[in-house]
């Protein structure tokens, strides 16, 4: 769809593991714009509203846990088809099925520690754009390159 905004979690293991710019650089390379940028801890409140569709999933427990035990970097990303080139993107959410060049496929081995969220459709991204931000603190500016990026 046009012109969606999405929302990214590098998520506590890809911080603790230096992985933040090696993230935000595949996700900016492939033309969407950064509209909002933080570095926040998530606590037990906002990962339960976060991931409240696995809420009675037997890793829900160790999910919330992990999510909450280090800080995070909570972004928006808007352009053409935002969401699903930022799952493209991602790769698998088991990173052992995630192939090379996709940000799981190159970092990660393991399903708990995944490196990133990205939203799963229209619904979650709005949701969850709410979620972690306030309408004050997302950006609209152009870039001089946009024409180069979407025709
Ligand atoms: P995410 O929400 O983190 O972007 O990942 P996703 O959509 O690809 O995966 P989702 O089904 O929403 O699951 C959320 C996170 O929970 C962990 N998970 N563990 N032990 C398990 O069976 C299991 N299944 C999922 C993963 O870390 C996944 O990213
Ligand atoms: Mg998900």
């Amino acid at each position: 769809m046009s012109n969606e905004k999405t929302l990214v979690l590098v998520k506590p293991d890809g911080v603790q593991r230096g992985l933040i710019g090696d993230v935000i650089g595949r996700l900016e390379k492939t033309g969407l714009k950064i509209v909002g940028l933080k570095l926040i801890k998530i606590n037990d409140e906002l990962a339960g509203k976060h991931y409240a569709e696995h809420k009675e999933k037997p890793f829900f427990e160790g999910l919330v846990k992990f999510i909450t035990s280090s800080p995070v970097v909570a972004l928006v990303l808007e352009g053409n088809n935002a969401i699903s080139v930022t799952r493209k993107t991602m790769g698998s959410t088991n990173p052992v099925d995630s192939p090379p060049g996709t940000i799981r496929g190159d970092f990660a081995i393991d399903l708990g520690r995944n490196i990133i969220h990205g939203s799963a459709n229209e619904t979650d991204a709005k949701r969850e754009v709410d979620l972690f931000f306030d309408e004050n603190e997302l950006s609209q500016y152009s870039r001089s390159n946009d024409e180069w990026i979407t025709e």
